[in-house]
């Protein structure tokens, strides 16, 4: 390994990363991040801080859980790779998928497709929503509806259907046939509703507005995620979910949950359909699969898609997708390990309490800052800060001021995510009343920055 002088002046030189401007990260390279130890991360130079994003919303069980550890390392001993394509498997994805069907079996989730992360599941979900009507005879079935503000990763598929043209408009023209509704995103929509409830009530009716507009006939399936994450932590009602899940009932449409972030007890439930109350048709799935060990994906599906699929008898069911690392042995060696430490440690409970805990703290600065604009959380451990330069006008905050309340927070102990004019968190799910205590002095430091 490099010494850190040489790290220094190569970072940034070479390397191209996500979400980053190539040219913004030469002039100002990254922060490098050189270890970690249970919720927290430290840097070059030594400064440690609670990771309040969790890595990328994924480190649910945090930095040192040592039977994870230790199971990709076995794997890597006994068998490091090998293909499962059709034709071959191996004793690791034989039992990972047992215990993630098994884990969301209370979803109505029968049956499991391993991929390498989110983007790869939305994709591949995508794919199987127009195979699954192709087989049941209705092949015009191809177009796609989801809400702004959602994030699906950066796939064609998963762009197309993306509701935030910050991921979409240099890529464009995009997927056609995906058609976007409004967000249940009580702080700003085109209604000015400020109820949730009734929020809910108007998007539903835009909702049956389009699909009679594109005709049902037309449409594969709509996606969500139960609670937006990436869009800005919106919490939408409770009613809402299943709102949606009716009226995709009613017009034959199926109900795909992204469930990337809000899977795994992020939501203070094992997944956030569940939270809500609602059975999907598919779930697509990753991040806390394997509390980010190892890039593990998979999409889950229901038993009456499984049903159209297993029982056809032309051929066309065969599933003409998939990655080289599908069913990855040392991936799925980190899914069984992960699942069954997720559920012994129990941590959707724990999501529960501190996410309530974390959530009161984060209010108790919105009333104490004026640019604080909007305060969401209250459902686990997922919240964010919503970040204004004039409460009235609920301008957003200016960016560079935005970094500047970043940058304070991380020098005052604690890692959180921006996200536009949101500050995001996402921490580990073990975490304690003391590290929730952390998280909130840095922000009150970092907000009293501007
Ligand atoms: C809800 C959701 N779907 C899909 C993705 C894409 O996942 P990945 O980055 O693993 O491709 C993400 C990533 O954050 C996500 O939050």
């Amino acid at each position: 390994m490099k010494d850190l002088d040489e790290l220094n002046a190569l970072n940034g030189q070479q390397l191209w990363q996500p979400m980053g401007h190539p040219g913004d990260t030469r002039a100002n390279p990254p922060v490098i991040i050189t270890r970690a130890e249970g919720v927290n991360i430290f840097d070059a130079d030594g400064h440690g801080v609670v990771d309040a994003v969790g890595g990328l919303w994924c480190a649910n069980l945090g930095y040192s859980n040592d039977v994870v550890k230790q199971a990709v390392a076995d794997q890597m001993q006994v068998l490091p790779y090998y293909s499962a394509f059709a034709g071959t498997t191996n004793p690791t994805a034989i039992e990972a998928a047992e215990a993630v069907v098994n884990f969301f079996a209370d979803d109505g989730m029968e049956r499991v497709f391993f991929t390498s992360g989110g983007s790869d599941s939305v994709d591949t979900a995508l794919r199987m929503a127009r195979q699954y009507h192709r087989l049941r005879g209705e092949p015009q079935r191809t177009k796609f509806l989801s809400l702004k503000k959602g994030y699906h990763g950066t796939h064609w598929g998963g762009a197309s259907v993306n509701g935030n043209n910050r991921f979409r408009i240099g890529y464009e023209p995009l997927l056609p046939g995906c058609f976007h509704i409004p967000a249940p995103y009580t702080y700003r929509n085109p209604f000015d509703e400020t109820d949730p409830a009734a929020l809910a009530q108007k998007i539903a009716k835009v909702m049956e507005d389009e699909i009679a507009f594109q005709d049902p006939s037309t449409i594969a399936a709509f996606i969500m995620e139960p609670i937006l994450g990436a869009g800005g932590v919106i919490v939408p009602d409770p009613s809402f979910m299943g709102l949606m899940r009716d009226i995709c009932d009613r017009h034959g449409i199926l109900f795909i949950a992204d469930e990337v972030i809000c899977g795994f007890g992020r939501t203070g439930d094992w997944s956030g359909s569940r939270h809500w109350g609602v059975k999907p048709d598919m779930m697509t799935c990753a991040k806390g699969i394997t509390s980010a060990y190892f890039p593990v994906g998979a999409v889950m599906i229901g038993g009456k898609m499984a049903e159209v699929f297993e029982s056809n008898q032309s051929g066309e069911g065969s599933i003409w997708t998939g990655y080289t690392y599908s069913a990855h042995p040392v991936g799925m060696a980190a899914v069984t390990a992960c699942l069954s430490e997720t559920l012994r440690l129990d941590t959707k409970t724990n999501a529960a309490a501190m996410g309530d805990a974390l959530f009161a703290g984060l209010q108790r600065l919105g009333d104490d800052f004026d640019i604080v604009g909007d305060v969401r959380g209250g459902h686990g451990l997922m919240c964010g800060l919503e970040l204004v330069g004039d409460t009235d006008a609920k301008t957003p905050l200016d960016p560079a001021l935005v970094k500047r309340v970043h940058k304070a927070t991380y020098d005052a102990g604690t890692m959180v995510r921006i996200g536009g004019n949101n500050l995001l968190m996402s921490p580990p799910l073990i975490l304690t009343q003391a590290d929730v205590d952390t998280i909130l002095a840095s922000l009150r430091t970092g907000l009293a920055a501007v």
